[in-house]
């Protein structure tokens, strides 16, 4: 908690360093404080002020060289690891790692410039608004932010979900944002006045995978991942219309085409399940699929539907014949990896690899399709090929981003993310299967690379 000035003294071949004066942390953190580490600092030499973060989340601000207390403030309870001033030396940017936070602070007018959070977890879907201007974002964190397009900021942030969201639509008007989370709730929220205006719930608790939202905005759907049926409410009311029962899985996405809402429903159970919501009971039509479904996308006009499947096909649909017009086989395009405690080869494990999220152009022409891989992948829909391929990262320190063993890796035991690294008295120790010994929460754990949705702008 000391911070001490220095003053080089050039030499002929070296520069000396020389403690002026030694400051200390104390008064500016209270006599009773409790320790905490000093994490990041800045100086900006013309106004001859220091700022300093801890890692509780608690900022000062002193003038050199008296050390002058000038401010103190916390921001959070999270460490502060990075500060910055900007030229005129005016504003300040901290940035908290462990909340994704950057807040930009004037100190004189001790006002906010800027105040930008990420998800802290996982993001885990999205949504383009019809007119292409906002991007509205659900995490694992359970938090839905709405992002503009233009200058990349989220502008709103709603807390009131308790679990992950799972799914997230906007209303045709842009308005409104329905969100569906594992938590049993749908909410839908107001984009004028910034507030949760509805809760959707079902009669028991269900955790809430999927979402559909109607071309009129009147009527949403969620379906369930532990209870498989779909739930059909009205936006007006906020009343419960119908529970569609039929499916024997877990429900993977829903989707209404535009015009005649049609829903249609996919599932583990390998179908899927066209329902005409205002007309009948039951489903109209079931689409039997040779592997567990786990996307759909409705091509713009409502006439045709993509359907990925486990076995990582993208087969194309007739709505109306309910025949099949095409497939795509996706496999060898989503790459070959070879994550670090496999011990399979990456083309063995390729048979894990499928796409999980699709989406078609406005002119659907073309399909974008990604899942749990590197690669996003744009198809030809009329053509059956590959167009282009993304890779989304190359960063190697994701897991899943190589597709050969790296023999440095390699130790005479095997893999060396399998060896324990705190080992005692400095031997390596291997762990043996079934052996639970020494500190389970040291293992060496990597995220893997994966994409969990794609959209196309509808502009
Ligand atoms: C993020 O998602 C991956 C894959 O679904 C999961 O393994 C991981 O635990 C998630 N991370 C967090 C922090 O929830
Ligand atoms: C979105 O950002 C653009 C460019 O910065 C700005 O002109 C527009 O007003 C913003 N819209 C909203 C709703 O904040
Ligand atoms: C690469 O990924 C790791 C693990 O998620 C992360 O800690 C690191 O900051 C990333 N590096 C870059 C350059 O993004």
């Amino acid at each position: 908690q000391e911070v001490a000035t220095r003053d080089a003294e050039k030499t002929e071949d070296k520069i000396l360093y020389k403690r002026l004066a030694k400051h200390n942390y104390k008064e500016a953190r209270g006599e009773g404080a409790a320790y905490a580490k000093l994490t990041s600092a800045a100086y900006h030499k013309c106004t001859h002020i220091l700022c300093s973060g801890f890692e509780d989340g608690a900022f000062f601000l002193h003038e050199m060289p008296d050390f002058n207390l000038i401010h103190s403030l916390s921001i959070s309870d999270q460490s502060i690891i990075s500060i910055e001033f900007n030229k005129p030396g005016d504003w300040i940017a901290l940035g908290c790692a462990g909340l994704g936070q950057l807040l930009v602070w004037e100190w004189q007018s001790e006002s906010y410039v800027l105040k930008q959070q990420g998800h802290f977890n996982n993001m885990s879907c999205l949504a383009y608004s019809p007119d292409g201007q906002y991007i509205a974002t659900g995490g694992d964190d359970g938090k839905v932010k709405v992002w503009n397009t233009s200058s990349g900021l989220c502008f709103v942030t709603f807390n009131e979900h308790l679990g992950g969201i799972s799914g997230v639509a906007f209303s045709q008007s842009g308005q409104v944002v329905v969100t569906a989370s594992l938590d049993g709730t749908v909410r839908a929220f107001d984009l004028n006045r910034y507030r949760n205006f509805r809760t959707f719930t079902s009669p028991r608790p269900v955790q809430f995978s999927s979402l559909a939202l109607d071309s009129s905005g009147e009527i949403v759907c969620a379906g369930g991942l532990d209870v498989f049926e779909i739930f059909v409410w009205s936006m007006k009311t906020g009343r419960l219309l119908e529970v569609l029962a039929g499916h024997e899985g877990p429900i993977s996405s829903l989707a209404f085409s535009t015009g005649h809402a049609i829903l249609a429903s996919t599932s583990w159970d390998k179908t899927v399940k066209l329902w005409d919501i205002f007309e009948s009971k039951g489903s109209r039509e079931t689409i039997l699929l040779g592997s567990d479904v786990l996307g759909l996308a409705y091509r713009p006009d409502g006439a045709e539907v993509a359907v990925s499947t486990l076995n990582g096909h993208i087969s194309f649909w007739d709505v109306h014949s309910a025949v099949q017009t095409g497939s795509i086989e996706g496999r060898p395009d989503l790459g070959y990896s070879r994550k670090e405690l496999d011990k399979i080869t990456a083309k063995k494990s390729a048979g894990g690899k499928a796409f999980t999220s699709l989406c078609y152009t406005a002119d659907g022409q073309c399909i974008l399709a990604a899942g749990r891989s590197k690669n996003v992948c744009i198809y030809s829909v009329a053509d059956q090929i590959l167009i282009r391929k993304f890779e989304i990262s190359c960063n190697l320190s994701f897991d899943g981003m190589e597709e050969y063993l790296d023999r440095r890796k390699m130790t005479e035991w095997g893999s060396l993310a399998l060896v324990d690294e705190a080992a005692e008295d400095g031997k390596t120790s291997i762990a043996l299967p079934g052996v639970k010994k020494g500190d389970m929460s040291s293992r060496h754990w990597k995220p893997e690379v994966l994409v969990s949705c794609v959209r196309f702008s509808p502009t």
